[in-house]
């Protein structure tokens, strides 16, 4: 966990995931992705640690934020104003709980802002390529915005992760839990997406 920030997190991982994901699938609603740090979000923040310049002072939204603890660490390194978007009522909710708990003010947003203006100096997104809808739903906005403002990805080797259209500005080794990956750890790739012209990465997801 990074350093100094407090979550509040799932600790009987499988019973946990198990039992929600019958009593959520039941109402139609989502596994609960918010109540574990994942490694990409564990990855941006650390990385966010280490330089805090790529947000200090700027508007950021950590898209797709689960518990929020990439938008925390935004927060903890100084950043204007820090936005972040879930389509998860239930992790809007335990944003604020994370925010709270660490005294940090952040604003989380509900709802699916995929295709909305890029009004932000920089989006962070940790762990995002987990399933192929989602993958290609998300993707041509990101790059879109990439175009305007600096937009960091952090993937652990997710199964529809890009194969192009970024340049990897570094790599952080996140220690893992078995319950919920296969490795006691994951090197997590950072990445910085650059602008594609014509859509053609969509034909790789
Ligand atoms: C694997 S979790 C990663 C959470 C966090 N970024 C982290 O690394 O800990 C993926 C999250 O994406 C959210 N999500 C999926 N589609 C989304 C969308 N269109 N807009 C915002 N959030 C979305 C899910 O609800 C889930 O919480």
């Amino acid at each position: 966990m990074q350093p100094g920030l407090k979550l509040y997190l799932a600790s009987e991982i499988t019973p946990l995931w198990l039992a929600t994901e019958k009593f959520l699938a039941a109402r139609n609603m989502a596994p609960p992705f918010w109540a574990f740090a994942w490694p990409g979000g564990e990855a941006l923040a650390h990385y966010i640690a280490g330089y805090p310049e790529l947000v200090r002072g700027k508007s950021v939204l950590d898209f797709a934020a689960g518990g929020g603890i990439a938008a925390l660490a935004c927060a903890r390194a100084g950043a204007a104003h820090v936005e972040a978007a879930e389509i998860d009522p239930l992790a809007v909710a335990a944003m604020h709980l994370n925010a709270e708990a660490n005294g940090l003010t952040i604003h989380p947003l509900l709802g699916d802002i995929v295709g909305a203006p890029c009004r932000w100096d920089v989006i962070l997104c940790g762990d995002v390529c987990y399933e192929a809808p989602m993958t290609r739903h998300i993707m041509p906005w990101l790059q879109a915005c990439a175009a305007q403002i600096p937009v960091v990805m952090a993937d652990p080797g997710r199964r529809y992760s890009p194969k192009d259209g970024f340049e990897i500005i570094d790599e952080i080794e996140v220690p893992t839990n078995l319950e919920l990956e296969d490795s006691a750890s994951r090197r997590v790739r950072l990445l910085r997406l650059t602008p594609i012209r014509n859509n053609t990465l969509v034909q790789h997801y």
